[in-house]
């Protein structure tokens, strides 16, 4: 047996994102439901999100966000060798996203595979293409959070369809000579699998509120401070706290605890809904497109959701 030479560190290379063009507003909801933009602003934090036409699929957002990753990373499609998908709403099952999305791409004949750990996903992702790099199973990797939940959503059902939406991030990911990315640290509560559920192929996703929203506030902190230490970084040095995108009051409520005082939080919600695995890279992607954040900073990620799942990480910001 001989092993390979092997990456002693990876890093986030560049990051890329994509919305879809519509943009529904609370006002526009409340023409279908009964609900209003105060109710939404003051419980959840959002004032608009995108939606995806329906003509618009997981795969077509995850190759335009993956595509701008690629083409800001310098690198080409030949130095890619695995691509991860992060999605929990594809429309069928098989084939998986990761295949369709390289092969558009000009990707050819990478290692490919769809994660789904939900909110989590693109965490579990990173985790997944650092390992892969720093152990020689693959050079270069593209991770693409994506998803299209405005197909998994009951739009009679208000309890839902205020908080969701659609939309795409991603990151290249390659070898570096110093750490960019740290430890992940992750896990799961199976015990309350039916809090974010699809009963079967004919529901959609209902979710028990409160359950989430209490385990959320409660359970998060200590994963995300333990993130922290295994990368060596105190919560002061951080320069960008990117939670998953859940609830603009779960946000803050991680945030204070987290003491991370230097750090712009990510409030990407007000804008762009609960995108799910999308909504980390989506956030971080926005956030250096406006200059919110520096390259170079460090960036503590943590994605939560259905599962219940959750990981996190401290990222070098690329
Ligand atoms: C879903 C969530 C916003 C609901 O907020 P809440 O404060 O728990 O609200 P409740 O369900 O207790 O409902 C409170 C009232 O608002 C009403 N209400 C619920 N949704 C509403 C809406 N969209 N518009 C207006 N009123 C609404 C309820 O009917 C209820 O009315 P009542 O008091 O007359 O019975 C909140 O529980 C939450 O964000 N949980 C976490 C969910 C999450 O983040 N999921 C994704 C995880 S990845």
């Amino acid at each position: 047996m001989r092993i390979p030479d092997i990456a002693t560190a990876a890093r986030v290379l560049a990051l890329g994102h994509y919305q879809p063009a519509n943009v529904v507003s609370n006002d526009d909801l409340t023409k279908t439901m009964d609900t209003n933009d105060e109710w939404i602003q003051s419980r959840v934090g959002i004032k608009e999100r995108r939606i995806a036409p329906p003509e618009e699929s997981v795969e077509d957002m995850a190759a335009i966000a993956g595509g701008k990753a690629l083409a800001s990373s310098g690198l080409t499609p030949d130095d890619v060798d695995l691509v991860i998908v992060a999605t929990c709403t594809l429309e069928t099952q098989i084939p998986n996203a990761a295949a369709v999305v390289a092969h558009r791409l000009g990707i050819d004949s990478p290692g490919a595979f769809d994660v789904n750990a939900a909110c989590a996903g693109f965490c579990y992702a990173l985790a997944t293409a650092n390992a892969a790099v720093r152990s020689g199973g693959a050079r270069n990797v593209l991770v693409i959070g994506a998803e299209k939940l405005s197909q998994w959503i009951d739009w009679t059902d208000r309890s839902t369809a205020v908080i969701f939406a659609d939309g795409a991030g991603a990151a290249v990911v390659g070898p570096s000579e110093t750490p960019g990315i740290g430890p992940v640290v992750w896990g799961s509560s199976g015990d309350k699998s039916d809090a974010i559920r699809i009963k079967d192929r004919d529901d959609y996703l209902r979710q028990e509120g409160q359950t989430v929203f209490r385990w959320a506030t409660t359970a998060l902190h200590p994963v995300a401070l333990e993130a922290c230490e295994r990368a060596g970084v105190d919560p002061s040095e951080l320069s960008a706290f990117v939670p998953h995108q859940a609830n603009l009051r779960i946000i803050e409520a991680i945030a204070r605890k987290l003491g991370a005082d230097k750090a712009v939080i990510a409030r990407d919600i007000v804008h762009a809904g609960n995108t799910s695995a999308a909504s980390i890279p989506l956030a971080l992607s926005r956030m250096l497109e406006r200059g919110e954040v520096r390259s170079g900073g460090l960036a503590l990620m943590l994605g939560f959701g259905a599962g219940l799942t959750y990981a996190g990480q401290v990222i070098e910001i690329p």
